[in-house]
């Protein structure tokens, strides 16, 4: 590649990290491949009509969202959803696909929240690392985003993230930097400026990205239009601006020509975009389908039985055979979405839930009416405030679909007449079963002891219904667990009041952000981080905690003592006893997934290495460990523990 730039004009260098256009590298008239880039982490979204950014999209098979597949607590979904969407990018020519994203989720109110694992970087990271291996087993690329701590969207070009050090390496950097395990193509810069400087024009910031993470020379691109400042950003080592911006690229020139920039600055970037396009044309040669759409859809409607978690169940559920059921909400068969960048143009046909369930219960009688909560007093509302009445059980769908660009700023709330449905419905059935199809925590305290279950279901991709109706039914035994804390209110939240201003986000809970807070507080929580019902029963014994290699091994025993085959989502937290510096009282650092037959036992064993139990030393020489006292807690949720051992970390 080197002898390819020794060749080109400084112009023509230029133009290659300015971009072709929306989604495009410079090809110079087809002498070089031209690399298509295109959204989004959960389905495909390929602009029909040129590069338009809001040109209608081609239609694609529309999974789980984010938030949704970390519920899964499931590593092997992930690269599982990583396959499937590296089918569809290659049958659409699609050689990077522009996802996944592993911000943590801060702020219960940022509108990307369904793009975002978790509140913690282990479960970000793992999950965001096996999806990134996934889509690049099948020799197709991903762009690891947003780097870094992007974790709300009002003002999010033009606001600063206010992290201090410490923070931003053990929570905001630790998804990337496990994610970058997987050897991700690209990674994406964030809008946002980071201590007040704009994250792609800080060198420091990339260079940990490449030295530190092993990121090494492989492309950085920026967010659409993040780039203000194109000579900072390439002096910075952002690679390759998105989308194309002509008064970037003469201002660059204008530098030039000054003397602002140097011609070794911008071949530093130009050769990584070379390399990008080089391995891009290599992947292209090697990439093929390897699955069928149905094979995909099965995958996407498996993340949803498997990531909808089950928040509250009084018995009501499983539904059983021959129950008389009614279905509604305002929109009950609505196919509920995030959108911005995300959105997906579903390819298929997806069914109501009316449909999913009587398929799911042959036997049930099922009633589906929407309610046009316009008017209160229209005859459709009355009607099914008494269709419900002598019903075995109500369902009741809510949702509301939250976008990039936006956050929620209604306290978390379910929309108004939501909450009215859920609560004229149930005054009329107490088995009333709650369903909530929305991108992130929400409030529920109005209506959360006056219902029999309330499903968490998320967005659910286009096969959302018939994931949702294995679940009702107990064809799927739900096995789903929270990746985010529920606290009752939105001021509960330790991020709380600390937006001073569109510009400033100023991150001064530190390291308490999410079960880190929750855990001096659980008053505050309403459902705890890692939590999700069963319709089986687990119990775990017989922890065993010895020295391994650099670290240790954990083994437990998980037992199903129920009479139903099942999943559960064993945690394994670290606290040290005696610390020299603050830290949060127990920290995540290893969970798996188990299936367990009924009435069976299984053994569970996961490695902790000696840099699960560092903290980071700013003044000191980073990842450090402190020999001394440690508890291993072995935990359902963060509020629920089972085991616990201590041991000496030499
Ligand atoms: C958007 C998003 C980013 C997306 C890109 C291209 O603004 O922030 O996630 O990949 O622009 O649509």
């Amino acid at each position: 590649m080197k002898e390819l730039l020794s060749k080109l004009t400084i112009d023509e260098k230029m133009k290659l990290v300015a971009g072709k256009d929306f989604w495009h590298t410079e090809d110079f008239n087809g002498k070089l491949y031209m690399v298509t880039v295109s959204d989004g982490p959960i389905g495909l979204r390929k602009p029909s009509i040129g590069t338009a950014w809001q040109s209608k999209d081609i239609p694609a098979i529309a999974y789980p969202s984010t938030e949704v597949l970390a519920q899964t607590w499931n590593p092997e979904l992930a690269y599982k959803t990583g396959e499937c969407l590296a089918d569809d990018c290659i049958e659409l020519d699609v050689d990077v696909l522009l996802g996944p994203g592993v911000n943590i989720k801060r702020d219960p109110a940022c509108g990307r929240n369904f793009e975002y694992f978790s509140e913690d970087p282990i479960v970000a990271g793992i999950m965001g690392r096996e999806y990134i291996k996934g889509v690049q087993a099948h020799h197709v690329g991903t762009s690891l985003k947003h780097y870094c701590a992007n974790s709300i969207e009002i003002g999010r070009i033009w606001s600063s993230s206010e992290v201090d050090e410490r923070t931003l390496r053990e929570i905001y950097l630790k998804a990337f930097e496990i994610a970058c395990e997987a050897d991700p193509t690209t990674v994406m810069s964030s809008y946002n400026l980071l201590n007040g400087i704009r994250v792609n024009e800080s060198k420091k910031l990339l260079t940990i990205l490449r030295e530190e993470f092993g990121f090494g020379d492989k492309l950085i691109m920026s967010d659409w239009d993040a780039v203000k400042n194109h000579v900072a950003s390439v002096k910075a080592g952002c690679d390759w601006e998105m989308p194309y911006n002509e008064g970037n690229l003469n201002e660059l020139r204008q530098a030039y020509a000054n003397g602002e920039i140097t011609e070794v600055e911008i071949d530093a970037c130009a050769l990584r975009v070379l390399k990008f396009i080089e391995k891009c044309a290599e992947n292209k040669k090697q990439a093929k389908v390897s699955s069928t759409k149905e094979e995909r859809y099965a995958a996407a409607q498996k993340v949803n039985e498997e990531g909808i978690v089950l928040l509250k169940n009084n018995g009501v559920l499983p539904i059983q055979a021959n129950a008389k059921v009614f279905i509604t909400g305002e929109k009950p068969n609505a196919y509920y979405c995030g959108g911005g960048s995300s959105r997906v143009a579903p390819l298929g046909e997806i069914k109501t839930l009316g449909e999913t369930l009587k398929e799911a219960i042959p036997s049930a009688d099922v009633l589906v009416r929407g309610t046009s909560y316009d008017s209160a007093v229209s005859k459709e509302y009355w009607a099914s405030y008494e269709d419900g009445y002598d019903r075995d059980v109500c369902i009741v769908v809510c949702g509301d679909s939250e976008s990039e660009g936006d956050d929620r700023y209604n306290g978390l709330h379910l929309c108004n007449k939501d909450e009215r449905m859920i609560l004229q419905v149930a005054e009329t059935n107490p088995n009333t079963v709650v369903v909530l199809r929305y991108g992130a925590a929400v409030d529920v305290r109005s209506f959360a002891d006056k219902v029999a279950a309330i499903i968490w279901a998320g967005y659910g991709g286009e096969r959302g219904n018939e994931a949702l109706a294995n679940i009702l039914s107990g064809k799927v035994n739900p096995s789903g667990r929270l990746a985010e804390t529920f606290a009752h209110t939105y001021e509960d939240y330790p991020c709380y009041g600390t937006h001073d201003s569109y510009m400033l986000n100023r991150y001064t809970e530190g390291l308490d952000v999410g079960y880190r807070y929750f855990d001096k507080h659980p008053e505050k929580v309403r459902y705890p981080f890692g939590f999700g019902l069963s319709y089986s029963k687990f119990e775990y014994s017989d922890l065993q905690v010895k020295e391994a290699g650099d670290g240790f091994d954990v083994c437990f025993a998980v037992s199903n003592v129920s009479s139903v085959d099942g999943a559960d989502v064993p945690q394994v937290y670290v606290h040290e006893v005696f610390p020299r510096t603050y830290r949060p009282y127990k920290e995540l650092k290893a969970f798996k997934k188990v299936f367990i037959k009924a009435g069976k036992s299984e053994k569970v064993c996961v490695h902790l290495n000696r840099n699960d139990f560092a903290f980071y030393s700013v003044f000191g020489d980073g990842w450090t460990v402190t020999p001394g006292h440690y508890v291993i807690y072995v935990g359902k949720n963060t509020q629920e523990i089972c085991l616990e051992a201590k041991i000496q970390v030499k």
